[in-house]
């Protein structure tokens, strides 16, 4: 089981970008938190981080018939893109969208988001375990059984 892992914008900023939201941690310390998510469910992770959303398209692209999932946390182009949502469309493998914080709860302008609908699930508002939940919600999508 291959999951393609996808951030967004200053998500590689993570710990020292408004800490008092996003927590005081960084990213690799996201990523190895992932890594043992993937190791507790028998999944081989791949990472990807960009803040262009050209790239963030061609990842999505060079995914299909590599990945058997997507775990994309957009960030700011989560409520911009529709390239991003359309690439998600094209490939058709299964995709969680996950946040670290609650989008709901937040200014009006990021209760927007343009790859829910072509997602499975959304898991948000939790730190890093909004990544936890989104890799494991989207497991029984990848197993066919659902
Ligand atoms: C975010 C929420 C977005 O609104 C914001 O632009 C981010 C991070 C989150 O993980 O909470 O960059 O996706």
């Amino acid at each position: 089981m291959k999951i393609l892992f996808i951030n967004g914008p200053s998500l590689n900023m993570l710990g020292i970008r408004e800490p008092e939201l996003y927590g005081k941690a960084d990213y690799p310390a996201l990523l190895s938190f992932i890594e043992d998510v993937c190791r507790q469910n028998g999944i081989e992770p791949a990472f990807f981080q960009s803040n262009h959303e050209g790239d963030i398209v061609d990842a999505i692209l060079s995914a299909y018939q590599k990945f058997d999932g997507i775990v994309i946390n957009p960030a700011a182009y989560t409520h911009t893109s529709i390239a991003i949502a359309d690439a998600l469309r094209a490939v058709a493998i299964p995709a969680a969208e996950v946040h670290l914080t609650d989008i709901n709860r937040r200014e009006d302008y990021r209760k927007i988001s343009f790859v829910r609908d072509v997602c499975k699930l959304c898991a948000m508002g939790k730190g890093f375990e909004s990544y936890k939940e989104a890799t494991e919600g989207l497991l029984p999508y990848l197993k066919n059984e659902k």
